[in-house]
């Protein structure tokens, strides 16, 4: 199904027929939900950016390539991580610059007046960084597989292409409050919504935002690739009032408010389409009192946030520098990311943006004429190839009986 030829119509009536049944359960679910969202709001407030769990990336290399343990009950409550010193400042300065370099020389050859880079030579140098595949990897970590027969292998992450932004001071931008990867399939889609059933039994407290089981399975309109968390690596200083993103650090509330808000509050006419789902201030007012700017980041920074995190980006940049990022997230090996690189590695050998980008917006946007410096396969290192779908992943001796089935699974989708 494409975006093109989805009923939205239709598919609100049967997702509005199917919980009004449980409406009386829903309602009281929900009333329990406004008062612990309420108390959590006011340490939010409280804290103000130190809310959000930080730490360096010694700190994941120490602890074996995992979230630090004192943080971990942290993280998996906020949704959200900043990952300190991940990529040298120098390196991903002059990073910033090659991208800008392939960017603007070839839009004064082409004309073309676009933003969202995402083959820069310069961008995969950043994403098959060794350092910022162990933190990937400690983000798929994170998750888990309550099903125990779910295909995935969270060490194996895969990569989703991404754009950038640089964002020079002074200039507008910003976003209102959403949520990516998806927007009403999280009532409707057979397989997402299994990913929410305890919200829909009634019973928020027991929403686990780490289960993977069902994410895997979980074939939409578009957001075609599974990803644990959202994320992007700094290319300046950022910080509060710099123009850049605030996240609303409870995601099991968060996510809980939003689903029940949508069902119960019957002043709310319009639902979201697929792709994703606006929660501005007018729809989803506790989302918003949630929101907090992310604490000062540096070049190399990484920040991270579960793909059901409500999140924005400030309107204002008062900085006096450039507020620049490339989007790399976290996911995991597992068949269905297998087929999306399948259809990646077509769109990247055109030079065109990722599946879902062009599936979006019907093209594939202006690097296709490029001229200069547009990477290829063999510019990537064994890291990014394997990332890329580009080259098999190993199985290692390590491997169990599943991790090796799956990599074999996935190696023979992506034609290994
Ligand atoms: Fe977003």
């Amino acid at each position: 199904m494409t975006r093109a030829n989805w009923d939205q119509k239709s598919t609100i009536q049967k997702v509005k027929e199917e919980y009004e049944k449980r409406e009386p359960a829903l309602q009281a679910s929900y009333d329990r939900l406004l008062s612990a969202i309420k108390e959590k709001i006011s340490d939010i407030q409280k804290q103000g950016p130190k809310y959000i769990p930080e730490c360096d990336y010694t700190a994941i290399e120490e602890n074996d390539g995992q979230v630090p343990k004192e943080l971990l009950e942290r993280v998996k409550e906020t949704g959200c991580l900043v990952i300190h010193n991940v990529i040298p400042r120098e390196e991903v300065l002059q990073r910033k610059e090659e991208i800008k370099e392939y960017w603007y020389g070839n839009q004064e050859r082409t004309g073309a007046k676009a933003r969202g880079v995402m083959n820069a030579l310069g961008l995969f140098k950043l994403r098959e960084h060794p350092n910022l595949f162990k933190c990937i990897t400690a983000a798929n970590l994170m998750w888990h597989d309550s099903k125990g027969d779910t295909e995935w292998c969270p060490t194996k992450p895969m990569l989703y292409i991404d754009g950038c932004r640089i964002r020079e001071p002074g200039t507008e931008g910003g976003m209102f409050a959403h949520v990516d990867s998806g927007g009403i399939e999280r009532w409707w889609h057979p397989e997402y919504k299994k990913c929410y059933q305890a919200v829909w039994d009634g019973k928020w407290e027991e929403l686990d935002s780490y289960d993977v089981s069902y994410r895997t399975t979980s074939v939409l309109p578009t957001n075609k690739l599974f990803r644990a968390f959202q994320g992007w690596v700094a290319m300046s200083e950022a910080g509060v009032d710099k123009g850049t993103i605030r996240l609303c650090p409870m995601v099991k509330e968060g996510t809980a408010y939003y689903l029940l808000k949508q069902l119960l509050d019957k002043e709310m006419k319009a639902w979201p389409t697929v792709h994703s789902m606006s929660l501005r201030d007018e729809l989803f007012p506790l989302i918003n009192e949630g929101l907090v700017t992310i604490p000062d980041v540096q070049p190399g920074d990484f920040v991270l946030w579960h793909c059901d995190l409500g999140h924005s980006v400030e309107f204002t940049h008062n900085g006096d520098q450039d507020s620049s990022v490339a989007y790399i997230g976290a996911s995991p090996m597992c068949p269905m990311n297998a087929e999306y690189l399948v259809r990646q590695k077509e769109t990247f050998r055109q030079g065109g943006k990722g599946p879902d980008f062009v599936e979006r917006d019907g093209d594939l946007g202006p690097e296709e004429n490029f001229t200069e410096g547009r990477p290829t396969a063999d510019d990537l290192s064994d890291i990014g190839k394997k990332m890329m779908g580009l080259a098999p992943y190993e199985i290692s001796s390590q491997d169990d009986e599943k991790t090796r089935a799956v990599t074999e699974k996935c190696n023979k989708i992506l034609g290994f």
